[in-house]
């Protein structure tokens, strides 16, 4: 794990400044995340695990809102890494006000193909959207509750609800981050409030690349055609309601957010 930091030179020594740690911050609803907060004012973590030029388009972009960005390698999966992305938080600036647990990861799996899911896939994917999740926030929850009102948003899925989505142990793996998510809440509460949001269809690389762009293309026309909305998923939609989760609704705490443009509910 390594970590670089901006041009800026430190200068809240006070460190009033709010702090915002957003994994896998690198792409699509983690950068929007991160550049959402830092034109807010908040110094910014990025994370990545493997993409450290984007890393560091993305830290860029925050930079030029003058604020403060500590870019940090670290696989959510290794404990390891997790603690030592806390320790480098602490060293810079003593506090974390708000955690996005939103790096995630699966394997494009036909609903069907059950044969075409092993156990291991089930760990590996689990080993990121659910283990992770929680050694980041056992990581940073100390720096979390040195502050009076902090906040936890675990970044889930409508697969976690609908039985749709990139394959069944990725659905599971939402399933079990949203049931994590009530009992965080209920054991870190009452100093840090812990939600999650559930999006739909969200215009990201994920998809892209999973399905290839033509089939991505059919599948944005079938969402737009079902949702109420008739309409997919923006990353600034979900960086729009990690900032409300996270910082603004001061008595929710243990809710998932389904934000799905009306898809499950549909269009009449
Ligand atoms: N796109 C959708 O339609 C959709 C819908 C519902 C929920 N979600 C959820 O939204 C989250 C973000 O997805 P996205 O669409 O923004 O995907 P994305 O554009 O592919 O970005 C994924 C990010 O996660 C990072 N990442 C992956 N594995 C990691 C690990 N082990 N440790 C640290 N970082 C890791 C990636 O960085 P590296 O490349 O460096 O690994 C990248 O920054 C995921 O949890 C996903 O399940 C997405």
């Amino acid at each position: 794990m390594s970590a670089t930091f901006g041009f800026f030179e430190r200068k809240n020594t006070m460190n009033t400044t709010k702090v915002c740690v957003v994994t896998g911050s690198s792409s699509g609803i983690g950068a929007a995340t991160a550049l959402l907060f830092a034109g807010k004012g908040w110094n910014v973590v990025i994370n990545y695990s493997r993409s450290a030029e984007p890393a560091e388009a993305i830290a860029n972009q925050c930079r030029a809102h003058g604020v403060e960005v500590l870019v940090v390698k670290c696989n959510v999966a290794s404990d390891d890494d997790c603690r030592r992305l806390a320790a480098e938080v602490d060293a810079c600036w003593g506090r974390v006000d708000v955690l996005v647990n939103n790096a995630g990861t699966t394997r494009f799996v036909g609903l069907k193909d059950l044969d075409g899911l092993s156990a291991e896939d089930f760990h590996n994917i689990y080993d990121v959207n659910v283990i992770g999740a929680y050694q980041m926030t056992r990581a940073l929850a100390p720096l979390l509750k040195r502050n009076p009102v902090t906040g936890i948003v675990n970044i889930s899925s409508v697969a976690s609800m609908m039985g749709v989505g990139s394959s069944i142990a990725y659905m599971a793996s939402k399933g079990a981050l949203n049931a994590m998510t009530v009992g965080l809440a209920r054991a870190l509460g009452p100093e840090v409030r812990v939600n999650a949001i559930a999006p739909g269809l969200v215009d990201t690389p994920w998809l892209r690349q999973g399905h290839g762009e033509a089939r991505y293309a059919a599948m944005v026309e079938g969402y737009k055609d079902k949702a109420a909305l008739a309409e997919v998923i923006q990353p600034e939609d979900v960086a729009t309601a990690a900032w409300f989760l996270g910082v603004e609704a001061a008595k929710t705490t243990g809710e998932v957010l389904l934000l799905d443009a009306g898809f499950r509910i549909t269009r009449a």
